[in-house]
């Protein structure tokens, strides 16, 4: 089908390059010119695991191509609104983005248009849409209005456009509803060539992808109480870890617990510094936003949102209490992106804690395999480091803020000769307590940190001298 997804952003991309991937003809729009000389000449806006390789194929295979959202608008049959929807100041979703993009659509789209809403927006957004093609339309367009969100995990997008635990279109009518499964068919019953596992399709072929058909209302409200949701897990294994850290217990040994319990399930339900991205901590608020709009007190998830901001002084507040003072002090950062295998800091709690210690008068060194760049646009005076070593050199302390692979795996030997002081806090329990302490390090994690000894803590400076 000859698709345009109008919106080269992270959502937009990678919807693009997968659905080029499945066979459909992919115009990818977007108003930013610099973006699209970048797509054009094969260089990446930004980092997602399998996403270049995608990209670059169908580009040459002419089955994904770059331009302006105009065109964009005349080439599809089928339009993915795929534009952005930041926070308002009061936390509302601006929609202006949206409604630039219908408005162009009212102006340009003849014969019929199948217009897919897949930006996250608020419940009533398609009946807005609706209205406002029908107030600008020309003559000539015919058109169909589908919400169809995304549930796709920065750093995981691609797989999760290729393995989705469902596919949800909220249509009005039979022509839509058919063309919605037209386009996800390969996906719906597993029939392309995935692009991540060598294996998947057939093996997964059995077990079809949930299609969950609803009204528009229904399918937009799906996405925020979705998201809305898992920060709420979220939120509620922080607050239980605050209670381990109490009460001598070991988060880690309650998470799976609870976990176990199947109406339960264990994901989301990893405690630390809390959780960011430019999607939970808008959505949350968004989310509230329409509720109280159209009279539904959902003050619940304001309390989400004050315990995930607390996350970041109780942090700060451990590495306080293990540093005294902070002024002058060096401190390691291991981490920057808001989670691990991508490179974006928007809303990143790894970026909050660093400003907050700085603040402080600390010393920062950081390390992130992917997004010192970005950081370093928005926190100039860190110093960047090319590696985890390089960043722990001098430092009284090492602060694991995202949990990238890379730092489970170590030389601990040779990074405890590097360091002033032989401790970790780690933010996002990824790290053995007692691995560490066979290497003389002293471990602080989150939720499972009864008070320690004072007699274990000089065994934890390894030397048995006292002085590290
Ligand atoms: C989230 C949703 O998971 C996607 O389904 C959705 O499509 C996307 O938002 C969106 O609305 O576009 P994303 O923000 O990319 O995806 O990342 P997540 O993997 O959900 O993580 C969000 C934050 O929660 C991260 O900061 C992560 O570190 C934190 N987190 C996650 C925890 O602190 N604990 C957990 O157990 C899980």
């Amino acid at each position: 089908m000859e698709i345009s997804v109008i919106g080269a952003g992270y959502v937009g991309l990678t919807t693009a390059a997968c659905l080029a991937e499945i066979g459909h003809h992919v115009f990818c729009a977007d108003n930013d010119t610099q973006k699209l000389d970048q797509l054009q000449n094969g260089q990446m806006p930004f980092y997602e695991p399998h996403l270049e390789g995608i990209v670059d194929r169908n580009r040459e295979a002419k089955r994904l191509e770059f331009g302006p959202t105009e065109e964009g608008v005349d080439r599809g049959r089928a339009l993915f609104i795929c534009v952005g929807t930041p926070p308002l100041e009061k936390g509302e979703a601006d929609l202006s983005a949206i409604e630039r993009v219908a408005r162009v659509i009212a102006h340009r789209g003849h014969g019929y248009r199948l217009v897919i809403e897949k930006s996250t927006v608020p419940v009533q957004t398609g009946r807005q849409l609706k209205r406002h093609l029908a107030l600008f339309r020309t003559k000539e367009l015919e058109y169909d209005v589908v919400s169809n969100p995304e549930f796709l995990r920065e750093g995981a997008g691609v797989e999760d456009f290729f393995h989705p635990d469902r596919v949800v279109v909220g249509v009005e009518t039979p022509r839509a509803l058919e063309q919605m499964r037209e386009i996800y068919r390969p996906v719906l019953e597993r029939t392309f060539a995935c692009p991540v596992h060598s294996e998947c399709s057939r093996q997964d072929a059995a077990r079809p992808v949930p299609f969950l058909v609803t009204d528009i209302a229904s399918a937009e409200l799906v996405k925020h109480a979705s998201n809305s949701f898992l920060a709420m897990k979220i939120s509620f294994i922080n607050l239980v870890a605050d209670l381990c850290e109490a009460a001598g217990a070991d988060i880690n040994r309650v998470a799976e617990g609870i976990g176990l319990d199947r109406r339960i399930g264990s994901s989301f339900l990893r405690p630390g510094i809390g959780f960011g991205g430019f999607c939970f901590p808008k959505d949350l608020q968004a989310f509230v936003r329409i509720a109280e709009k159209l009279g539904c007190d959902f003050s619940l998830l304001k309390e989400v949102e004050r315990i995930n901001l607390r996350r970041l002084d109780h942090f700060v507040e451990k590495v306080k209490k293990e540093l005294w003072v902070l002024r002058g002090k060096e401190i390691g950062v291991w981490g920057l992106a808001f989670k691990p295998n991508t490179d974006d800091v928007r809303f990143a709690p790894a970026l909050a804690i660093i400003r907050h210690l700085l603040a402080e008068g600390a010393e920062i060194q950081a390390y992130d395999p992917r997004a010192v760049d970005n950081a370093r646009r928005e926190i100039p005076e860190v110093t960047y480091c090319s590696d985890p070593y390089e960043a722990a050199r001098g430092t009284e302390a090492v602060l694991l803020l995202t949990e990238w692979d890379e730092f489970r795996d170590v030389d601990w030997e040779r990074l405890r000769a590097l360091m002033e002081r032989p401790l970790i806090i780690d933010g996002r329990n990824v790290l053995s307590r007692d691995v560490l302490a066979t290497y003389g390090f002293q471990y602080v994690g989150i939720g499972h940190d009864a008070e320690v000894p004072e007699n274990e803590l000089a065994g934890a400076r390894g030397d048995g001298s006292g002085k590290v």
